[in-house]
């Protein structure tokens, strides 16, 4: 009598304990993004809706590699990622599935999305030209400006392996065509300042030093500059100016933070639900404030530094989906031109 009353208490608390780990929501996010501040992001989402975020950080290409090769057994739920060429190499790897569109699709404008509602776009930042104020005085006005032999010597700009450059070479190929792209490519080297070197922030800080006269960078860097104190750039800051390339073209190449469900999601409901949260207020303030980026969603407001570069032309003629289906041709170029 006594074993047996144990034996149903053991059974008991073992039913119990088993549902309580069934009713524990959680979400699991494979993601690309490396900002301590979207730790804050996350805690509003569980506040919000009692759902834990697991979150797995990696390099893009590791995680979609991790992704296929977990295949139905992966654990992964929403895959982030902070270049639209990637999430493209996500979709060919056939990890991805289908979201809702209910709510994504009434928030985010449809060239920010993928047709079938694959992934879309949570946030876009803008690569664009800064030049040294007290030495240049007519800067390139367009990404192509930028290869003109009289900016010889005067450029600085990111290795060929950094993928915001294998996405603009790839918009450059879909804009103008291998041909002029390769003849661009080619420009670019002849006229660099320095080998290529660094990350986006050091093209920066080569015109503070006078190293480089002109520099290609993503604009959040810059605006890092004046809102933190960032070695090497901050004191000179206001010795840069910046260009919004191409505005009365085809106007400024932009990339995305990009978020699309997993394939094999084990918890699609939280999964959808996380991915909805990124499309709303609260959200599209976070990515706007935190990082300067530009929201995804018409009307939410600027960050006081962001709205500082001013209004501008977004090239929203070249489809995101080219940055990967140029992918191949972009590396062709760079090591055909030697752009290391
Ligand atoms: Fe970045």
């Amino acid at each position: 009598m006594h074993l047996t009353l144990l034996a149903r208490l053991a059974t008991a608390t073992g039913l119990i304990a088993v549902s309580s780990v069934a009713m524990a929501a959680e979400v699991n996010v494979y993601s690309s993004r490396h900002y301590d501040s979207d730790d804050a992001l996350y805690e509003e989402f569980t506040k919000e809706t009692g759902i834990t975020v697991n979150r797995i950080e990696g390099e893009a290409d590791e995680l979609i590699a991790r992704l296929k090769a977990e295949g139905d057994n992966s654990p992964a739920d929403v895959f982030i990622t902070v270049d639209a060429g990637r999430m493209a190499r996500a979709e060919e790897a056939g990890v991805l599935q289908p979201f809702k569109g209910d709510v994504i699709d009434h928030a985010v404008p449809s060239h920010l999305r993928h047709p079938d509602d694959l992934w879309f776009g949570v946030s876009q930042r803008a690569r664009i030209i800064f030049y040294s104020k007290d030495r240049v005085e007519n800067p390139p006005r367009t990404y192509e400006e930028l290869a003109d032999p009289k900016y010889e010597g005067q450029i600085c700009i990111r290795s060929s392996s950094n993928v915001y450059n294998q996405s603009l070479m790839a918009s450059i190929i879909e804009a103008d065509g291998v041909d002029a792209a390769r003849d661009w490519a080619k420009g670019i080297v002849a006229n660099l300042a320095r080998a290529p070197q660094g990350g986006d922030s050091d093209q920066l800080r080569g015109i503070v030093s006078g190293e480089c006269d002109i520099a290609v960078a993503n604009h959040y860097y810059f605006l890092r500059g004046f809102d933190s104190d960032v070695e090497g750039l901050s004191a000179d800051i206001g010795s840069i100016g910046w260009v919004w390339p191409n505005q009365s073209g085809r106007g400024a190449h932009l990339n995305l933070t990009a978020a699309a469900m997993a394939k094999a999601a084990p918890h699609p409901e939280e999964a959808q639900a996380l991915l909805d949260f990124l499309t709303g207020e609260f959200a599209q303030q976070h990515f706007a404030t935190q990082n300067n980026e530009y929201p995804a969603v018409p009307g939410i407001g600027l960050d006081e530094d962001t709205a500082r570069l001013g209004f501008f032309v977004p090239d929203t003629q070249t489809p995101t989906t080219a940055y990967s289906d140029n992918a191949k041709a972009a590396q062709e170029i760079f090591n055909e031109v030697n752009w290391q």
